[in-house]
């Protein structure tokens, strides 16, 4: 059942960049997506959200290609997706930050902007260190805006805070020019400032251009980023909102309505 249902992006933003129909995903007895249809359009910043065990990370997984969908189709740019796969995912500018794994620890920051996409020499790979550094320094200075005097590429990731850890994975996405962020649960264990700078990050995303898809349970941090919210509830969509359309205090109550029924009033 659902709620002012509009699978087509919000208004003003043009062509579906995703489209996903009909998704369904079990795990063994588990049904973890119930037939969802999903839509971002270019440019469009959609606030993804719902209970824990709603389905959120599955459909992610599903459009990444790590996991594959019992049933449903997945379009990019009007194209239908036949075999997905994580490497095409990637290929075709998705790509997803996460809280809890957004870096490499160990790894110091240049490399963690280069990682797996290293600037090497010709055949015979090595990598291109001083050429990484600089462009580390340009991307942290002008795209993070990170003017802290101490910030340097050798630094550990390890010491840096949580939302510059985000800065930097959001960065790295947008580098390697990501048409599609997908951030689930990035504001966890934030601090306020912290989960501010990420929401600014998503701002930033969504000013060059990109879309995102932004996944909380954090109602309050979604609603001042997302144009458009789409409710989960025991794999199925619930609930589907413009921003325009609906208040901060309203969205809270459908959700806690859903959270209650498993349906929206
Ligand atoms: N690998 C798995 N094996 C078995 N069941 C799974 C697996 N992954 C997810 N599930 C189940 O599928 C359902 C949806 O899980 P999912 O992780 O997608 O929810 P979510 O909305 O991301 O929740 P949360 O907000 O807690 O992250 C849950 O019931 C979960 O237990
Ligand atoms: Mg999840």
């Amino acid at each position: 059942m659902r709620d002012n249902a509009v699978i087509s992006p919000a208004p003003g933003v043009t062509q579906p960049l995703v489209k996903m129909v009909n998704i369904h995903k079990s795990y063994g007895g588990v049904t973890a997506l119930n037939g969802v249809d999903f839509v971002v359009g270019n440019n469009e910043i959609v606030g993804l959200i719902g209970d824990n065990g709603a389905g959120k990370s599955t459909l992610i997984k599903v459009l990444t290609g790590v996991e594959k969908q019992g049933e449903g189709k997945i379009y990019w740019k009007g194209k239908e997706i036949e075999k997905h796969t994580v490497e095409n995912s990637r290929n075709m500018g998705i790509e997803t930050v996460f809280q809890d794994r957004a870096l490499a620890e160990k790894q110091n920051i240049w490399r963690n902007l280069f990682m797996g996409r290293e600037m090497t020499y010709g055949r015979t790979g090595f990598i291109k260190v001083e050429e990484s550094k600089k462009e580390a320094i340009n991307l942290l200075k002008k795209m993070i805006g990170f003017t802290q005097s101490g910030l340097t590429p050798n630094l550990g990731v390890m010491g840096l805070s949580g939302g510059e850890k985000q800065g930097i994975a959001i960065a790295r996405a947008l580098y390697f020019d990501a048409e599609l962020i997908i951030l689930d649960e990035p504001t966890n264990n934030l601090s306020i400032s912290e989960t501010n700078k990420v929401l600014n990050f998503v701002k930033w995303a969504k000013e060059q251009g990109k879309s995102c898809i932004f996944i909380t349970h954090s109602i309050y941090h979604v609603y001042s980023v997302a144009e458009r919210f789409v409710v989960l509830d025991r794999g199925n969509t619930v609930g589907e909102f413009l921003k325009k359309d609906i208040s901060l205090d309203g969205l809270v109550e459908k959700l806690e309505y859903v959270a209650k029924h498993g349906v929206l009033a």
